[in-house]
């Protein structure tokens, strides 16, 4: 799968650890940053790239990292088109894609051991998107459009 992936400051260690992952799955990964804990940043930045590139078409996943990914899935949701949902166990991470089809993911890293975060996003790539639940999220895009 083609995936972007971005964090802030507090992401950047967990988001290089996905990365590395998924690159060894063999995804096609595309890391638009933040990479250092140090220097402190602004997550709106990195989810609004993240999120244009997945709702563009350009990608067909994203994943973002903050500390808690609250910020992250508050910030990709204002692009049309973007389905983001914040993850932390296994029934959130299934569900997100099973029910929701969601087109990204978020995650704290400072609430998730790293080894389960890359559990947690394994969950949602191995489940399928259960189709009866289509017209609720063509009820979403009509939330989208105004209607
Ligand atoms: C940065 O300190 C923190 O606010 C950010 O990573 C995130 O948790 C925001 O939701």
């Amino acid at each position: 799968m083609k995936i972007g992936i971005g964090s802030d400051h507090a992401g950047c260690g967990l988001k290089a650890r996905i990365v590395q992952h998924l690159a060894a799955a063999g995804h096609q990964v595309t890391d638009v940053g933040t990479d250092s804990p140090d220097r402190s940043v602004d997550y709106p930045v990195y989810a609004r790239k993240v999120a244009q590139s997945v709702a563009s078409g350009d990608l067909e996943l994203g994943i973002l990292v903050c500390g808690t990914g609250i910020g992250m899935s508050i910030a990709a949701n204002k692009i049309d088109g973007i389905r983001a949902a914040l993850i932390h166990d296994h029934v959130t991470a299934r569900m997100a894609r099973m029910h929701n089809n969601a087109n990204v993911i978020c995650m704290g890293a400072r609430l998730l051991a790293a080894e389960y975060a890359i559990d947690l996003v394994d969950q949602f790539l191995s489940c399928p998107f259960e189709q009866r639940h289509q017209r609720r999220l063509d009820l979403i895009t009509d939330i989208e459009r105004g209607g």
